[in-house]
């Protein structure tokens, strides 16, 4: 079946009901990943069987472990304590998280693997990983421009480091941690501001010893190398960052109640609900437990009159992939929503401070761009346009959810790159009530 070359989101009825999040991007590709690095039995509960998982899947299997399909969101990994030469390039397709964590897992061990992606993962930046990867001792060549992929590796024995962050980046850190399993010594990551710990939280699943100091308003993370992972249970928690597009439905759509069930609050992931609430989002969290060494809970957005508000700048890395959506419910909020210290954004599946600045502009809102941040001034949001999206999945979704509130359509071009993060977006809005089609 061919999928749709565009996709148009109407303004209409209030949305209402419940719905169930997607199983989270960033436990999903490390689950499959730990248990290929494991030895024995992975058995994962609630995958997101999206695009970019897909090709985690694929490549675990491709490094050696056996990977299957059990039923929905049910997957069995059975890892032989190590991995090895793959046959053929791994193709981690749009996955810049997928990549960057398969190339530290795979550098401390004997073995050549080739790394590729499509066209947007091929203009992001490598060497953030591949750079302390070598310091560890890994090779890494480079088919054309360095820093971007293609790029073949040649792991073995390593070193452990101590690297300290200049980008709060869970993808830099996670790299290193990998990698730093099977290194000589005791590889430490300091991050002067925290990013997500699913890979720590996770690594201890796995029955590894990660040390963690709080240090200044960051922490010091330290891992023995040499500690054998062992196959586990993972219960993937529902993604904060998918539950944010019906969430910001209800937010904006006049009438609305939307609630989304199992989401992850893990901290370093809800900086969006934060300043959500700060803007003067009526967001309830009910039915709070602890699921799979995180805690998730029901969320619930009510429509509301939101305000604009400065997003402080620290906050930025628990909201790293929410700006997009942050910005098109700026555009329904009375004054200016400041957005800054986000230059990272500009190296994501697109330059999305870039693209949101353009489609929110042509839909008649007011933004002012900076090279590292934008302001989003609310008002009249006209719609009525096409958005070039560039195969970005979050800028697809976020002008579809404005679409949804503004005085006509909005129309978005390659719909078919939101199944990379969230398959079964539409039916599930559609399912709210929303007119999307
Ligand atoms: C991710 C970390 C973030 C985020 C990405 C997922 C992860 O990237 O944007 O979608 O799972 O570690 P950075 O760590 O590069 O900021």
């Amino acid at each position: 079946m061919s999928s749709p070359s565009e996709l148009t989101a109407r303004p209409g009825a209030p949305l209402r009901g419940v719905v169930v999040a997607p199983g989270d991007k960033s436990v999903s590709h490390r689950s499959l990943i730990l248990g290929a690095m494991a030895q024995g039995v992975t058995e994962i509960e609630g995958l997101l069987e999206g695009d970019d998982i897909l090709a985690t899947a694929r490549a675990a299997a491709a490094f050696g472990a056996a990977v299957e399909r059990l039923g929905e969101g049910r997957w069995r990994v059975t890892g032989r304590g190590g991995l090895r030469t793959p046959e053929g390039v791994i193709d981690c397709g749009n996955a810049g998280t997928g990549v960057r964590l398969l190339m530290g897992a795979a550098a401390g061990y004997p073995l050549t693997a080739a790394f590729d992606g499509d066209a947007s993962l091929r203009k992001r930046p490598m060497k953030r990983v591949t750079g302390p990867l070598a310091a560890m001792g890994a090779r890494f060549d480079w088919t054309g421009q360095e820093d971007r992929l293609p790029a073949t590796l040649s792991g073995g024995a390593l070193n452990a480091i101590e690297h300290v962050q200049t980008v709060a980046s869970a993808q830099i850190k996670s790299a290193i941690l990998l990698a730093g399993l099977n290194a000589a010594g005791t590889t430490v990551v300091v991050e002067p501001e925290k990013s997500r710990d699913h890979t720590e939280r996770m690594l201890r699943a796995f029955g590894a010893q990660v040390d963690v100091m709080e240090e200044g308003g960051g922490w010091r993370i330290a891992l023995r190398g040499g500690q054998r992972l062992a196959g586990t249970v993972v219960a993937v928690p529902g993604d904060p960052s998918s539950a944010a597009f019906p969430l910001a439905a209800g937010l904006i759509v006049p009438g609305s109640q939307v609630t989304v069930r199992d989401v992850m609050l893990n901290p370093l992931r809800t900086g969006l609900f934060e300043t959500w609430r700060e803007m003067g989002a009526d967001l309830a969290v009910s039915n709070v437990r602890e699921s799979g060494g995180e805690t998730v809970g029901d969320v619930t957005a009510r429509h509301s009159t939101l305000k604009g508000v400065v997003v402080p700048p620290e906050r930025a890395a628990s909201m790293i992939d929410e700006y997009p959506i942050l910005a098109a419910t700026a555009a329904f909020a009375q004054g200016p929503t400041v957005m800054r210290g986000i230059g990272e954004m500009r190296v994501k599946e697109s330059d999305r401070i870039a693209l949101m600045a353009a489609g929110l502009a042509a839909c008649g809102v007011r933004v002012e761009e900076e090279p590292e941040g934008f302001i989003v001034t609310g008002g009249p949001v006209r719609g009525g346009v096409r958005v070039t999206t560039h195969g970005d999945h979050r800028i697809a979704m976020s002008h579809l959810i404005l679409g949804l509130a503004a005085d006509q359509a909005v129309t978005v071009d390659e719909p078919g790159m939101i199944a990379t993060s969230f398959p079964g977006f539409v039916e599930l809005m559609r399912g709210l009530g929303a007119d999307i089609g």
